[in-house]
């Protein structure tokens, strides 16, 4: 494993998601998952307080419960850097994502609180907004999230699915109140560019190197979505339709060209490719079979050499609009 710093944290280089845990994939399974991460060196854990709502007989906290579960019994608490999310589990009538509790004062200090309760922990260590609430005001989030940290209920704070643009703006009006500033960035991102015509609704995508740059060197940025949910390999999955452009194939025939060179899977590519980027990112790690997890480890020790990570860079920057 390497490490990173994420401000005041040291970080493992990969952080291994736990959305399918305890609903999609079984206790005994996520176990052996979370085990096997922190044994070969993972330590930076991502969970959210609507993992699955979305799957029958769940209410949001299932994966959650698990890893409160995961913790009590490995006794590790203070070994793994725990990051949750709120903002983003249905919080009245009407269609997800519209009814989304949002972002509000209230809001965040109550949820914050119960997803403690499930993890079974006093502190999170790192809380993120999981979308951007446009209803409430920028300041009000802001000071919200000051007063989780205040309160010591987390040691550090971040934001998920938030244009870039409105980040930094945040970060700005924490600085100049004195308040604490998100210190990590989550957005959906992966080798292969979306069309500039996608449209992922609520999900933001990260749109590449201007905006790593814009968001400035002390934030550490997140990846989901990296492997496209196994697109890249897996024969059975087609590649999703916002990826899907004239461009890809050209992106896709130089990621096969540096996995042949390097004796790398193409998954492992895209995981070395952020990783050596500069600003580099850290992948958030989806996986549901120790095999599929082993893999995204080993990519941690793989190097891309200057000349592949230009020509990667190259290569997907050739975005065709949707004819
Ligand atoms: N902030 C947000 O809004 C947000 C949104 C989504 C996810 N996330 C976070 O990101 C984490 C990762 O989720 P993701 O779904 O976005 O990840 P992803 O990388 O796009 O896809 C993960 C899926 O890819 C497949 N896969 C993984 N390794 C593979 C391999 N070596 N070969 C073939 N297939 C492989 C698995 O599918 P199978 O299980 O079908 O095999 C796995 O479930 C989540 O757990 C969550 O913590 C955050």
């Amino acid at each position: 494993m390497r490490y990173r710093t994420m401000g005041t944290r040291r970080v493992s280089a990969l952080c291994l998601g736990t959305l399918p845990f305890g609903t999609v994939v079984d206790e005994a399974t996520a176990f052996a998952l979370l085990d096997r991460f922190t044994e070969r060196g993972g330590t930076f854990v991502d969970t959210a307080n609507c993992y699955c709502f979305w799957q029958p007989g769940s209410d949001g906290g299932d994966s959650e419960r698990l890893l409160g579960r995961w913790l009590a019994s490995r006794g590790n608490r203070d070994g793994v850097v725990l990051a949750s999310k709120v903002g983003a589990l249905p919080g009245g009538p009407g269609e997800w994502p519209a009814n989304r509790e949002g972002l509000s004062r209230p809001v965040v200090g109550a949820a914050v609180r119960r997803s403690l309760e499930r993890l079974g922990t006093d502190r999170l260590d790192l809380l993120y907004g999981h979308v951007d609430d446009p209803a409430t005001p920028l300041e009000e989030t802001v000071a919200a999230f000051a007063e989780a940290v205040a309160d010591g209920l987390a040691e550090q704070i971040g934001m998920s699915n938030q244009r870039v643009e409105r980040f930094t703006r945040s970060r700005d009006l924490a600085r100049r109140a004195g308040l604490p500033q998100y210190a990590a960035l989550q957005q959906r991102h992966s080798y292969l560019t979306p069309a500039p015509d996608a449209d992922f609704d609520y999900q933001v995508s990260l749109d590449g190197p201007a905006d790593t740059a814009a968001v400035g060197p002390e934030v550490t940025v997140l990846a989901y979505g990296a492997l496209l949910n196994g697109a890249y390999t897996d024969p059975a999955k087609p590649l999703p339709a916002e990826y899907d452009h004239a461009g890809s194939p050209r992106a896709l025939a130089e990621l096969r060209a540096v996995a042949r060179e390097t004796g790398a899977t193409a998954n492992q590519v895209v995981y070395a490719w952020m990783l050596g980027g500069s600003p580099a990112v850290l992948p958030l790690v989806g996986v549901s079979r120790l095999g599929q997890l082993d893999e995204a480890l080993d990519a941690v020790d793989l190097d891309l050499t200057a000349d592949q990570l230009a020509r990667l860079d190259a290569a997907r920057t050739t975005v065709a609009v949707h004819p």
